[in-house]
């Protein structure tokens, strides 16, 4: 599920176990991600492109001065679109090189170049995987968040036996998941709201929506595992509570609204999910309401717009709004973000309310526009989430 649309780049450098990184191409695309693969001048001796691009339905980007294959696409929007960059075989080499810093070709410049996490899998003779030049550059990546996966043990291509063999395939695979979903929101406290809330009306009556909360309690959850310390702030909703989270259950607007500001000041991403009542009965009945009219006027107030007050407030915290729209949902969702000084949008359609599945569109600040397809509000969550980590770290323009 993480892996599905993802935008995979594949580096594949002059390793003998090359030819293994077509079968991780056949499984990435089984997975349902899309495969961008770039060969080194020494892999094209190993292994034909034509084998990557037949597999991975996508050309081989291997000249750096050439938009590549047709594609129009250069190594820099490469390097934007990527979500993720695989290098598989990885040689002493490109390790050392991209530990250095060095871009001399289109993998090590594409790599420099993007806000994607990398995925190394090193392949190499025993001996160049012990020499400390070679474990030092390793340290070094694994330092700044890349993701290492292996070397295994055994025969290797040399004829010796040792560590240095590139890891199974399917350990692989596993990484690629792990790295995907790895700890991107690190240091990040994130607020969400999720649920709808109950205005009551007499003991036993309240005004409230459909809202279920599972596209609240999917942000919170997808947040924790991308790293992140998270306060779910909830009205009631049958949704089991994410281990994990700091979980303050609410009813009212007014009590959300309460904790939402209490813990605004600390978070540094605010995701309002929640479907707050706009309005409340000015009156609460004591007792409960008789049938003793035929006609029943309840008189119905503002309440609090959480969101507002936070925009007007912030002071570097990242603002997501959501907005219900029937019609014209780019433009409305735009003025909400505008009015409520938000950075994003996420407008849905009421038919998402109670439902596992959401069509959303994401406006944000730069004025952005995506259109999802309809997803499982996990897979809408992490989406969200994506997007998020690129505005802020400016990669999204
Ligand atoms: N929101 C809020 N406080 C409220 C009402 C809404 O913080 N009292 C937040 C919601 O959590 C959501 C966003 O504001 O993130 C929705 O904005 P709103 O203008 O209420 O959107 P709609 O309900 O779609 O508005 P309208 O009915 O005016 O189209």
């Amino acid at each position: 599920m993480v892996i599905r649309d993802k935008n995979i780049i594949l580096g594949v450098t002059g390793g003998i176990a090359a030819y293994k990184a077509l079968e991780l191409t056949r499984l990435l695309k089984k997975e349902g991600a899309v495969v961008w693969p770039i060969m080194t001048e020494s892999a094209k001796k190993l292994i034909s492109a034509l084998s990557f691009e037949t597999l991975a339905g996508n050309p081989v980007f291997d000249d750096l001065f050439r938009p590549t294959g047709g594609t129009g696409i250069s190594h820099i929007e490469l390097a934007d679109r990527a979500d993720l960059i695989v290098i598989v075989p990885a040689t002493a080499n490109i390790i050392g090189k991209i530990a250095s810093g060095i871009a001399d070709d289109t993998l090590t410049t594409v790599v420099m170049a993007t806000g994607a996490r990398v995925l190394i899998a090193p392949a190499m003779n025993h001996r160049m995987y012990e020499n400390p030049i070679v474990k030092g550059n390793i340290e070094k990546l694994k330092a700044q968040g890349y993701c290492i996966v292996g070397p295994g043990e055994g025969e290797l291509a040399c004829g010796w036996e040792g560590k240095g063999r590139l890891a199974p395939i399917e350990e692989i695979m596993d990484g690629v998941g792990e790295c995907l979903s790895t700890k991107d929101l690190a240091g990040e406290k994130v607020l969400v709201t999720a649920a709808s809330t109950r205005e009551a009306i007499d003991p036993v009556r309240f005004i409230s929506n459909a809202s279920s909360g599972r596209m609240g309690y999917a942000l919170a959850k997808a947040a924790l595992r991308r790293g992140a310390e998270v306060v779910l702030v909830s009205g009631p909703s049958a949704l089991p509570v994410p281990p994990g989270v700091t979980f303050v259950g609410v009813t009212t607007a007014s009590e959300m609204g309460e904790a939402s500001i209490r813990y605004f000041p600390q978070s540094t991403i605010v995701v309002m999910a929640a479907a707050v009542a706009d309005y409340r009965p000015v009156k609460r009945h004591p007792t409960k309401v008789k049938k003793v009219s035929s006609l029943l006027t309840i008189e119905l107030e503002r309440t609090q717009d959480i969101l507002k007050e936070m925009g007007s407030k912030r002071n570097g915290q990242f603002l997501v709004g959501f907005a219900l729209e029937t019609e014209d949902v780019v433009d409305n969702a735009s003025r909400k973000l505008k009015e409520k000084n938000l950075d994003m949008v996420v407008a849905n359609s009421p038919r998402g309310l109670s439902s596992d599945t959401n069509q959303v569109t994401v406006i944000d600040r730069e004025n952005n526009v995506e259109a999802m397809p309809p997803l499982l509000k996990e897979e809408v969550a992490d989406r969200i989430l994506d997007r998020i980590v690129k505005l802020k770290k400016g990669v999204l323009k």
